[in-house]
């Protein structure tokens, strides 16, 4: 079983908000930007999926999870059922705000989705990143908490840029019963792992 715990951030204490709010359009616009990793094409489809949720509910198939510091949002992390799957999630995005970063935020912000995903009947999740070399912290961060390499696409973004698709693997079974929407709790916000 991968570990998944709280890296070296153990005295940090973070509030956990699956509650999307109309302000989160600017404050993954601002999370996603501070990161200086994505393109304004990426960091525009970063933000349409928060406003697919605000508009859609959880039937836009998109879930979140902030984490807050003080009242102040630093990482964020969406996900969501595959449709036409059973049990496969992805993994959409993961932030963390650049100051908060290397502290153990992205693992409990993943474990925390795992978590969520496993609740709602997950067995899989998969998250697709480039091969190239920018993104090898992504990688690096992918592997470290436990996700595998389970597909590469050759020349998928252009030539020379392959898709790398992650997978991992939760240790639970299924039912399909299981498999309906994930529990939705607005207003819920819990502190600490
Ligand atoms: C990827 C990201 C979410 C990681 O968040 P983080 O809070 O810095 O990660 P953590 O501190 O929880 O690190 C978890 C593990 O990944 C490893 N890791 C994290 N960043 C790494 C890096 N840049 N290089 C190598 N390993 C890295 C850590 O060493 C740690 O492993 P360990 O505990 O076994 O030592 C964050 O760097 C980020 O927002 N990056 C820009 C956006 C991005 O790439 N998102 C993913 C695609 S949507």
């Amino acid at each position: 079983m991968t570990h998944c715990g709280d890296g070296g951030n153990l005295a940090t204490s973070y509030l956990w908000r699956e509650e999307v709010r109309p302000e989160d359009v600017e404050v993954v616009w601002k999370l996603v930007t501070a990161t200086g990793f994505f393109s304004d094409q990426e960091r525009d489809v970063a933000v349409e999926l928060v406003e697919e949720y605000l508009r859609r509910g959880p039937a836009s198939g998109y879930r979140f999870l902030f984490a807050e510091l003080d009242g102040r949002p630093v990482g964020y992390v969406c996900y969501g059922p595959i449709p036409c799957t059973v049990g496969s999630f992805d993994l959409y995005w993961i932030v963390v705000d650049p100051r908060q970063q290397r502290r153990g935020l992205g693992r409990r912000l993943l474990e925390h989705a795992e978590q969520r995903i496993k609740r709602a009947g997950g067995r899989h999740v998969y998250v697709e990143t480039s091969g190239r070399a920018q993104y090898a912290p992504t990688r690096a961060f992918y592997e470290r908490c436990g996700y595998s390499v389970a597909a590469a696409l050759a020349d998928f973004y252009y030539p020379g840029d392959p898709k790398i698709v992650y997978r991992k693997v939760l240790s639970q079974g299924v039912s399909c019963s299981d498999v309906a929407a994930l529990p939705e709790h607005p207003g819920t916000a819990t502190r600490g792992l």
